[in-house]
Parts: C-alpha cells; structure tokens; sequence
C-alpha cells in the first residue's frame, strides 16, 4: 500500500511525543551543563522549562553520574516484589517519608514517573476503601486543566479535553470539576452521593493546564469538602514536589495534610526515571495493621530499582546541600517581577507568575483566534533567540527553569521572550 510517509533516507524514525510527525524537524540535543543545553550544531540553549520541568539541580552534574556507575556496579537492578528490597530503595523511601508533609507516611516507589505514580494513587484510592470494607467508593474526581499523566487512570482525569477525547472511556466511574470552583466540588459529591465517591485528585499549583496558582482559599476549602465527606485528598506534586515551590512539597506550602502525594520529576532532577506515592498511614493502615490479609496487587517490574534510587539520593544531597529549596524561595518574586512587565505587550494575555520558580506567559485570546500559529511560532522564536520553552495547552509559554538559575539568566528569559512577542507582533 503506497503511503505518503514512506521511509526516506536521512528521515528519523522515532516518534516524539505530543508531536505532529509529519512537519517534526528534530531538535537533537546531546549535552548539558548547567541550565544550559546543547544541540548537536553546537548551539547553546538557556533551558528555560528544565526540560519537563525536572532538570531542578541542572544538568551535567558529574555527581549523579558516579552514584549510578557505583550502584551499577555494586547491584543494577533487583525486583522488589514480595520480601525483596534493597539498601538504596529503603534509604530513599526513608528519606521521602521524612521530607514529606504527611506524618508517618510510607511510600511506594514507581518507575516511570508520575504517569505510574497517579494509576498507583488511583488503584490505591479504590483499593483502600475496599478494604475499609465500603467497595462502592470508586468515583475519583479531578479538575479541567489538569494534566495528571499518561497512563489508563491519568488520561481519564485528565482535563486537557486534547489528550483525552481520542482515547474513548478507559477509566470508570470519573468526574470533572471547574477548576477554580470548591462548590462545584461539593455539588458532584453531593449528586453521585458520598459513599460512592473514593478521591479527589489535585495539583497545588496547576501545571501543564496552563500554570495556574490556585485561587484564594480555594484548596482550604476542597481540602476541608473531602475531609467532612470521606473522600480522599491526593496532591499530584509531580511537578511541585521536590522543591519547586520553595518548600519540599506544595502540601507543606499550603497545609494541605493529604491522604496521598504523588512524585516524580524532581525526585531524581530526571538523572534517571523514578516516582512515588507517599501515603498517609491512615491510608496505608488497613494493608499494615498487624494481622491484615490485605495486599495492593499492584508493582513493577522496576519498582525501587536500586540504581534509580541511588541517583535519587544523590540528588537530594545536592538539594539539600546547596540549600537549592531556600533559593527557589528568594527567586520566587525575582523571577515574578521580571516577567510581568511582560503583560503589557499586546500579545499577551496574561503573566502568572508568584508561585514557586514557575510561570506562564498566556498569549492573548484575540492574537490566538487571528492567528492560530502563533504559539508554535513564538516557541521557535525564542528557541532561535537561545531559549528553550514550551506551549501548554496551545495558550501560555512555560517558564519553569532549573533551580540552580542565576538572576541574569532569569532577566536574558525576560528579554528573549519580549524580543520574540516583539517580532511576532511586527510580522
Ligand atoms: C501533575 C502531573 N502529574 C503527572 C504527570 C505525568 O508524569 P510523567 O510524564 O513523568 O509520567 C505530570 C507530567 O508532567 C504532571 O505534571
């Protein structure tokens, strides 16, 4: 069968992500060093989204490299099905559970990041009120703009309709709530009824949607709605875990007290693929308590791989050591006051910024609807002017660079993007 998109030589083979492939040109990046990355031309980028939002402690770092050569050596991988474990998946959970806003949490470590992370929280919701002895608790509730993953349970929360709509229902038994609305929230419980509603899912700060910091008092109130009616709280920190909010987890920032965390990026700085769910004892409690028969029939082949979570380590003594969690805290308002001026420009719609080293630069509804090109373009215009960003849900530039970002840097992100609004804006 003769198709318009036979191999042609020189045409790469692998298929990107959240890609069109038929107009892909590949930019093929081969080094880091700090928050900068390299292209195979020898171009410099300024890595303005630390790659997915990962890259906190930068990259290049020599450190995490010899930690995974030495545990590599020692052991590369054992399974930890069943009694097996090993010395660095204990001491990371053990590490997790102490840094987590969650008293006496324990944790379930995942390989492939947070996509694994949200189907591990959400088969744990359904499975722990199973074994509270109320199996009719299945609806997990989630938000518009929420971006929690890929895998079977984060596509069906998901609430980019984009990433969803293709797939058709994989997930039962889910609900969509206005982002910004806790009444809303209230009312889905109050309709399917309490007793059959198992979690709501929730970022502190959304990320992918669109980078939205969450209104006034609003997670107060969703946080005390699923307290007063038996629904469990879980705080996908993916993005704002580890650091990324000038505290440890967004949970801590905003005294959330959830029933679960999910992680994952900023866990390794993406040195290698690992995630996690840490959970409340609360929650871990009918598994644990002495005498139980319960068991979550759920693990993978790499759960606590050795290796994974001896990078891990390694990167939480960096963050640790370079006090990397207090300078996300002082640039906070630094990166906030550099870009807003921004929003003057008659392309944009909307700066937010103010929470965490995190922001959006939103492009104006009117420039979008005259010109439905024009996020890609200004993605390639800043990408030509150095600086690597990205289009969230086809309507705000992300901003979210390594914590180890200097204030100069942060001010050539300001300037680029205003050079490239500037030359859009001139044609
Ligand atoms: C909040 C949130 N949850 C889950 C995920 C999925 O993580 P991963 O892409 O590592 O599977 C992401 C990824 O960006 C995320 O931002």
């Amino acid at each position: 069968m003769a198709t318009g998109s036979g191999r042609s030589p020189g045409r790469p083979v692998l298929w990107n992500g959240y890609a069109n492939m038929a107009s892909l040109r590949p930019v093929v990046i081969e080094r880091g060093e700090g928050v900068s990355v390299f292209d195979t031309a020898g171009r410099r980028y300024l890595d303005a989204i630390a790659s997915l939002w990962y890259a906190n402690i930068g990259h290049g770092r020599a450190e995490l490299a010899d930690a995974a050569a030495a545990q590599m050596r020692k052991l590369a991988a054992y399974q930890t099905f069943e009694p097996f474990s090993n010395p660095p998946a204990e001491e990371l959970a053990r590490r997790v559970a102490d840094i987590a806003p969650v008293e006496d949490a324990r944790v379930f470590l995942t390989p492939g990041g947070g996509s694994d992370a949200v189907d591990t929280a959400g088969k744990l919701a359904r499975a722990y009120w199973r074994a509270m002895g109320q199996p009719g608790k299945q609806v997990i509730v989630s938000r518009s703009h929420a971006y929690h993953g890929v895998n079977a349970y984060g596509t069906s929360l998901g609430g980019i309709p984009a990433n969803v709509e293709p797939y058709g229902p994989l997930v039962s038994q889910v609900e969509h709530v206005p982002w910004d609305d806790a009444s809303a929230l209230e009312k889905i419980i109050e309709q399917v009824g309490a007793e059959r509603v198992a979690a709501f899912f929730c970022e502190p700060v959304i990320g992918a949607g669109g980078v939205y910091p969450p209104p006034e008092g609003y997670l107060d109130q969703v946080r005390d709605i699923c307290r007063r009616n038996d629904v469990l709280f879980v705080a996908d920190e993916v993005i704002t875990g580890f650091g990324r909010l000038g505290a440890w987890f967004g949970s801590g920032r905003f005294a959330l007290d959830p029933d679960m965390i999910t992680g994952a990026k900023g866990l390794t700085s993406g040195y290698a693929p690992l995630g996690a769910v840490i959970v409340a004892a609360r929650v871990a409690d009918p598994f644990w308590r002495d005498g139980s028969t319960e068991v979550f029939r759920h693990g993978y082949t790499y759960s606590g791989h050795p290796t994974a979570c001896a990078v891990g380590l390694a990167n939480l003594d960096i963050v640790e050591r370079e006090g990397l969690i207090g300078r996300v805290a002082e640039l906070e308002p630094v990166l906030a006051e550099k870009i807003r001026p921004l929003s003057a420009h008659s392309l944009v719609g909307q700066v937010r910024a103010g929470t965490g080293l995190l922001a959006a630069v939103e492009i104006a509804e009117d420039a979008r609807a005259a010109d439905p090109g024009i996020g890609p373009r200004l993605v390639t215009e800043i990408r030509e002017r150095g600086v690597i960003t990205r289009l969230l849900r086809g309507v705000a530039l992300q901003i979210s660079p390594p914590f180890t970002i200097s204030v100069t840097e942060i001010e050539q992100i300001a300037g680029t993007f205003a050079a490239a609004f500037d030359a859009v804006a001139g044609g």
